[in-house]
């Protein structure tokens, strides 16, 4: 090839079937926070990922305000920008925004939480079977239990949020018609270290000082992480005497899973931004919709999976 056709070649792959080409690509990108080590990880891997595909990636933090969103959903439309991403902090009340989305042209891509609206108000959404999730870590307990009877409290994630309904539902279908497990605490700890330990204190307190509890499923990594502080002050053994089931698997659940202090994890990968942009990309080619629910995958890690491994790979990547 010579010199002129390898340049245009590179020229032609720049351009999309609209003419801009990929540097020109300006993403808006609403977070909803830095509530635990899996936000700031998908934070860092977006920034990454828009890096390295040429995007001018517009970052704005909700700060766990959904006003926050919807905000910055109007000033992207504003800016004219080429596509959304948005994490909803909660499931309800995005129907208008999304509407003038829509009108605007401008394809919105939901990153990792869903949203009650029409699907046809955004181009697609990427994330994890999160009632599997749920399903997943309450089957791990069912079956490490066996027929001992186990008290389980369940630290919930944000109130009205979707990981927080679905991960519920989905541990309360595992462990239904297991008549020795039940639930006998559930309250939110906000997806936070700082409340997982808060509520999980008035939990032991609540519950003879902690030795009526069997078992706690957290729905992040990041509230068990508080709670088995909590665990470790009331005297208790976090791992032993109070089983540690939650989602995430970021670097610190390894640290526990190695120390023996937490037992099982069910995987959310960070990385929702790269199917997020490849969709886009081939939208932005040549006009296909892609599937309205781009999956990711969940696995269950034990304390059999290497923990101590599964730290070193991942203690690095932006948790
Ligand atoms: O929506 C995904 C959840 O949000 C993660 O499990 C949790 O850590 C985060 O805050």
């Amino acid at each position: 090839m010579t010199r002129t056709t390898l340049l245009a070649t590179v020229a032609a792959l720049a351009f999309s079937a609209t003419g801009a080409l990929a540097q020109d690509r300006t993403i808006g990108f609403s977070q909803i926070g830095s509530e635990s080590g899996w936000r700031a990880a998908e934070t860092t891997l977006t920034r990454m990922q828009a890096e390295e595909r040429g995007y001018d990636l517009r970052f704005s933090d909700a700060q766990q305000r959904q006003e926050n969103q919807i905000a910055a959903l109007r000033s992207f439309i504003a800016q004219g920008v080429d596509a959304i991403l948005l994490a909803p902090v909660v499931a309800t009340g995005w129907d208008s925004v999304l509407q003038e989305a829509q009108e605007a042209e401008i394809p919105v891509v939901l990153l990792d939480r869903m949203v009650d609206s029409d699907p046809e108000l955004y181009l697609t959404a990427v994330g994890s079977d999160l009632v599997h999730e749920g399903e997943v870590a309450g089957q791990w307990l069912a079956d490490t239990v066996g027929d001992r009877e186990c008290r389980i409290v369940e630290l919930q994630g944000t109130t009205g949020s979707s990981p927080a309904i679905d991960r519920k539902t989905g541990f309360e279908n595992a462990i239904a018609g297991h008549d020795n497990l039940e639930i006998v605490r559930s309250q939110t700890g906000d997806f936070t270290r700082a409340l997982g330990k808060e509520v999980m204190e008035s939990f032991i307190q609540a519950e003879n000082g902690g030795r009526d509890i069997c078992a706690l499923y957290a729905h992040n990594d990041d509230m068990a992480v508080g709670a088995i502080q909590a665990i470790k002050e009331a005297g208790l053994k976090p791992g032993e005497d109070i089983l540690v089931v939650s989602i995430d698997a970021v670097p610190d659940i390894f640290a526990a899973m190695a120390a023996g202090e937490a037992n099982a994890t069910v995987e959310l990968t960070p990385n929702m931004a790269g199917p997020a942009f490849d969709a886009l990309e081939v939208y932005w080619t040549d006009g296909t919709v892609p599937p309205k629910f781009i999956q990711t995958e969940s696995r269950l890690y034990t304390q059999q999976d290497d923990p101590a491994g599964e730290y070193e790979a991942r203690k690095d990547l932006g948790y």
